[in-house]
């Protein structure tokens, strides 16, 4: 409640021959954070880009990288994404044994630390590490890929934290199949941040890009906790 709106595109969804270009086109185009999807091939069935492409994008803005580490183990690599020039790191509460151990890392790496849920996932986690987070991620699709059906189970879950972070200055964030229509449940249930892919990229021109993140905007400020 109260937390300001922030839209994310993922740039899994852009055309990766110009990633430098896209990631200036949606920022230009309106869009808060830029959503970094990492992918291991092992944690997902997946495989996207690492601390190296990132490090290269770092020049083409000044906006929030929001880096979403989709890979096990993590804690090991926690460094070189702080050192590529992600501002949040997020991981996920199953990719291994030690969340506690890799969210005290990324603070102490100087970065805010953000802790993942997939679908089926319980929230109880959060509470056990309310006071080391910066942001909640609620997956709402399994993770791997981009363009799936957004799972709407997962919208009571995003309520209950917004009753459990309260007044922490703690982004909650919704990732995953996240769309105008879908955005409208998650605001109303508390969600500020949203990370979308295909519905951002969608059309491929920078005035798409305007037109589809200002539909996301409007669908959130709308209908907002
Ligand atoms: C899925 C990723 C998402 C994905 C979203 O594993 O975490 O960020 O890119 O893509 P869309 O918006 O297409 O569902
Ligand atoms: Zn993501």
């Amino acid at each position: 409640m109260g937390r300001d709106i922030k839209i994310a595109p993922s740039i899994l969804a852009s055309d990766y021959s110009k990633l430098g270009q896209e990631v200036q086109d949606v920022i230009s185009a309106g869009a808060d954070w830029i959503h970094l999807d990492v992918m291991d091939g092992h944690f997902v069935p997946n495989i996207s880009y690492g601390p190296d492409v990132i490090a290269k994008l770092r020049p083409h803005t000044d906006a929030v990288f929001d880096c979403h580490l989709m890979i096990s183990p993590v804690y090991v690599y926690l460094e070189s994404f702080a050192k590529a020039g992600c501002d949040i790191i997020t991981v996920h509460a199953e990719a291994g044994p030690h969340l506690h151990r890799s969210l005290q890392k990324i603070r102490n790496l100087g970065k805010k630390a953000g802790v993942a849920l997939n679908p089926a996932t319980p929230m109880d986690v959060v509470e056990q590490v309310i006071d080391m987070i910066d942001l909640v991620l609620v997956m709402s699709v399994n993770p791997g890929f981009g363009g799936q059906k957004f799972i709407h189970s997962v919208v009571d879950k995003i309520a209950r934290l917004d009753a459990l972070i309260g007044n922490r200055p703690i982004d909650l964030e919704v990732d995953g199949g996240v769309t105008p229509e879908t955005a409208i449940a998650c605001a109303s249930a508390g969600a500020n941040a949203l990370v979308a892919g295909s519905s951002v990229f969608k059309g491929g021109t920078l005035d798409h890009y305007r037109d589809n993140i200002a539909a996301l905007r409007r669908a959130v400020e709308v209908n907002r906790a």
